[in-house]
Parts: C-alpha cells; structure tokens; sequence
C-alpha cells in the first residue's frame, strides 16, 4: 500500500516526463518497428522516433504516438489501446483476434489509415471510412469521415449552444460553445475550473487515506 501511495505521488511530480517511457501500448510485443512496413515508412518520412512498436512525434514541447505497429503480435484481445489515441496509422494485422469492440477506437480522431485482420470489420462500420479494401488477408479502412457531418444531419443530436465535435470512426460528442457549460450546457459564465479541480483534488485525497486506512487496519488483523 505505501508503495502504491508513493508511486502515486511519484507519477504526479513526474508525470509528464514520466509517460514517454511508461507506455505499455508500445510494448504489448516483442521487438520494434521495421522500417520496411506501411507504419515504418510512415514513421522514417516524419523522422519520428521509435519506442518498441510505436512511433512518436515531438511536436514544440510535446510528443505523441503518430504511429503504432501491432501486427503479427499473437493479439487476441485488443481492449485498450487509449494510449495510442493520437495516432494516424495503427496497424493490427495478422494477429488472431476474432472481435474488437468500436469503443476501442473511441476518442481516435486523427486515425486515418487502420490495418486489421480480414476477420473484422472497420471500426464505427464501412460508411465511417472513405474507403474500405479487403483482399482476405488483410482488411484495410482508410481516410476517417467526420461522423458530425456524414449524412448532413447529426449535429441536430446536440443540445442548444453546444456543437458537435468528431470522437472517433462513428463516434461524436457535443461540445459546448462560448461562455455556455454544464449539462446540456444550460449554464452560461466562466466554467469553475478551480473549484471543481480542488473538490476532485481533496476528494482524491481522501478516498486514498481512507483506503490506506482501512488496508492498514486489514493488515493489522489478518
Ligand atoms: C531503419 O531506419 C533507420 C533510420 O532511418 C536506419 O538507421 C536503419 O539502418 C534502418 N534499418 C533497416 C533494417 O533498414
Ligand atoms: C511473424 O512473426 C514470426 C515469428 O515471430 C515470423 O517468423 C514471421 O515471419 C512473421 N510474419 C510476418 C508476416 O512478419
Ligand atoms: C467477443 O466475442 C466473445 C464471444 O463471442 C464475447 O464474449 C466478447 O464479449 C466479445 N468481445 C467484444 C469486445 O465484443
Ligand atoms: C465493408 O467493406 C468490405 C470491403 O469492401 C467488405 O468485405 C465488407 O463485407 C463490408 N462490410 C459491410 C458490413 O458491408
Ligand atoms: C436526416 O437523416 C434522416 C435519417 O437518418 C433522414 O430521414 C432525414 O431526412 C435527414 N434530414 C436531413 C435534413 O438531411
């Protein structure tokens, strides 16, 4: 448990520089990106660098995954690959998954080239994609359409003052327009940021304390 606590503190100092090298997406298999693959090319023409099976990309002060390679990784199930949400080309073929679940792909907005084992279909369905290509090894969905504005009329889904914002191959969300927040954004003003991040913050605090206690109470009894 003091463990935990401190890890926990320890990610907070360090977060940010901490994440680079924490990515378990980059590393759910053995060895690197080749240079000879579709990600590979993708990666040497951005000069981006590579971690394990990802492909990153400094941009100013930051860097994110452009680029993630998990083919041929004996993959079954695929749940969370979140880490790799800003990635543009994913590669997960030749890998023996039966299904994936759209969700996984959720908040995936600048995918646009996406390889999978034929066996599946492209996330969000092919009308999500501008073009969709199978040759029964590989299936191939390219180029993700903006799903706010796929039939004209999706966005009549959000609520007044908010609009809709892509989140992903068949996912949208509404997002909140000007001074406007809150559910439904019905409330107009500044957003509180200060005030809801200090009661997240102390109630943070306090859910670990009680449970550092209780565990420890656990651990005096047992
Ligand atoms: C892959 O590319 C890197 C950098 O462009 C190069 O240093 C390396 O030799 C290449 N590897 C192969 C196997 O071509
Ligand atoms: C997949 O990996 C195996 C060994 O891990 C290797 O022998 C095989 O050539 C790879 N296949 C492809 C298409 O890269
Ligand atoms: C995949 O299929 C299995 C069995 O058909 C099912 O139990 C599981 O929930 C499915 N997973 C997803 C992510 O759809
Ligand atoms: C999507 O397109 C692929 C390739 O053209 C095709 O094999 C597949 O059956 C299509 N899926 C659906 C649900 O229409
Ligand atoms: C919106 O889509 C529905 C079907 O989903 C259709 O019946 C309707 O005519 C469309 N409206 C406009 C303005 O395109």
């Amino acid at each position: 448990m003091f463990t935990f606590v401190t890890l926990c503190i320890t990610s907070l100092l360090f977060g940010s520089s901490y994440q680079q090298m924490e990515f378990q997406v980059c590393h759910l298999c053995v060895g690197s990106l080749q240079n000879g693959t579709a990600v590979g090319y993708f990666c040497a023409s951005l000069s981006g660098r590579v971690e394990g099976r990802c492909c990153w990309r400094q941009q100013g002060e930051r860097a994110s995954i452009v680029g993630l390679d998990l083919s041929n990784c004996s993959l079954r199930h695929i749940e969370d690959l979140q880490e790799a949400s800003t990635a543009v080309m994913i590669d997960l073929s030749s890998n023996p998954v039966i299904n994936i679940s759209d969700s996984v792909f959720q908040g995936f907005i600048e995918l646009h080239y996406l390889r999978l084992p034929s066996t599946l279909q492209c996330p969000g369905g092919n009308a999500s994609w501008e073009k969709v290509t199978s040759d029964g090894v590989v299936c191939l969905c390219e180029e993700q359409k903006d799903a706010c504005h796929q039939d004209g009329n999706m966005s009549w889904n959000c609520p007044e003052n908010s609009l809709c914002a892509p989140d992903g191959p068949g996912f949208t969300q509404c997002s909140c327009t000007g001074e406007y927040h809150g559910y439904k954004c019905l409330r107009e003003g500044q957003f509180p940021t200060g005030l809801v991040f200090g009661i997240l913050g102390s109630s943070t605090f306090l859910a670990s304390a009680l449970l550092w206690y209780t565990q420890r109470r656990k651990a005096k009894f047992t």
